[in-house]
């Protein structure tokens, strides 16, 4: 993976780029289809074969590059493809119609045969930093007051002092009360929920991540959150939408039960958020890319100036 590093930032920094074209256009499929092309042209120009296990599309009604495709140019020679890929071309379809923040592209990267495929839409999740996952062992299964409680208990910190991410949206009401009634601080964001996990396990002022969001996305939230040394939990649910929660679908999956092995994360801003400022467009397009690998633990961000 060490190797291919630099093509796989040149795959989300080529679709970042794409998709800034759209900023604020209100066209999130166009913006979409250009990210995804994007992408596609420069994983098929690298030196590999990988198979796309979490893609794009279905529930969005977009592109692809959807599951089962290969990419590579030695695919043509090769039956097998080396590498499981998940990828989001654009995480952020709406802030970038809108012209709002956080929108990234961004992929993820194991060995063949080693990240967990879904094709279901929607998952629970809760994503958390080293500093607490080294003192406590969050679950899933726990109701929330006891995830705070233990959350308190590793942090030090008073309810007051502890920040938790969630998903602004109808079905999220009771979780968002709770915190309330607990006078613990939340921050609501109306998208890019990978952007929150990860940052949830990258800086210290997010403690936590929770609630129901894109179940592709929480697999390459689970790849970056490996390479920081975090911990991630998550659960299928069916029936969900923005006004219900739904329901569980099978068991709570850990952090090793979605990524075996060994894992990269790439990403680049489209527009500015937590992790990465949005493209720059001055003399040349500019990029803020981050770049991480489980095996270094290393944290690689990349500024790129394009040629034009
Ligand atoms: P897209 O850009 O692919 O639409 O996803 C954005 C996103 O906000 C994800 O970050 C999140 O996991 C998911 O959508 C939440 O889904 P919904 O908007 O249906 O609640």
């Amino acid at each position: 993976m060490k190797k291919i590093s630099m093509d796989l930032i040149r795959c989300t920094e080529a679709a970042a780029i794409a998709a800034s074209k759209y900023i604020g256009s209100g066209d999130k499929k166009g913006a979409d289809l250009a990210a995804t092309e994007a992408m596609r042209n420069r994983l098929n120009k690298m030196d590999f074969c990988a198979e796309v296990v979490i893609g794009e599309g279905i529930k969005d009604d977009s592109y692809g590059l959807f599951g089962g495709e290969r990419v590579g140019h030695r695919c043509e020679e090769m039956s097998i493809g080396t590498y499981d890929l998940a990828c989001d071309v654009l995480e952020g379809t709406t802030p970038t119609a809108n012209g709002g923040p956080e929108a990234i592209s961004t992929l993820s990267i194991t060995s063949r045969g080693h990240m967990w495929y879904t094709n279901k839409f929607y998952m629970m999740k809760m994503a958390y930093g080293q500093r607490i996952r080294d003192k406590v062992q969050l679950s899933l299964d726990d109701p929330l007051d006891e995830t705070i409680r233990l959350i308190r208990k590793a942090t030090n910190k008073k309810n007051h002092q502890i920040l938790v991410c969630v998903l602004d949206r109808p079905r999220h009401s009771v979780i968002i009360s709770l915190l309330r009634e607990w006078g613990v601080r939340i921050k609501l964001i109306q998208d890019c929920d990978v952007s929150a996990a990860v940052a949830a396990c990258y800086h210290d002022e997010i403690d936590l991540l929770y609630g129901v969001g894109g179940a592709p996305e929480a697999v390459i939230s689970a790849c970056a959150i490996k390479c920081l040394k975090g911990d991630f939990q998550g659960q299928v649910y069916e029936e969900v939408n923005k006004n219900n929660l739904g329901t569980p679908y099978g068991k709570v999956l850990q952090l090793n039960d979605i990524v075996k092995g060994e894992c990269a994360f790439a990403c680049t801003g489209v527009t500015n958020g937590c992790l990465v400022k949005g493209v720059k467009w001055g003399l040349r397009p500019t990029t803020e890319s981050l770049f991480m690998r489980s095996s270094s633990n290393t944290i690689r961000r990349v500024l790129t100036e394009h040629g034009n």
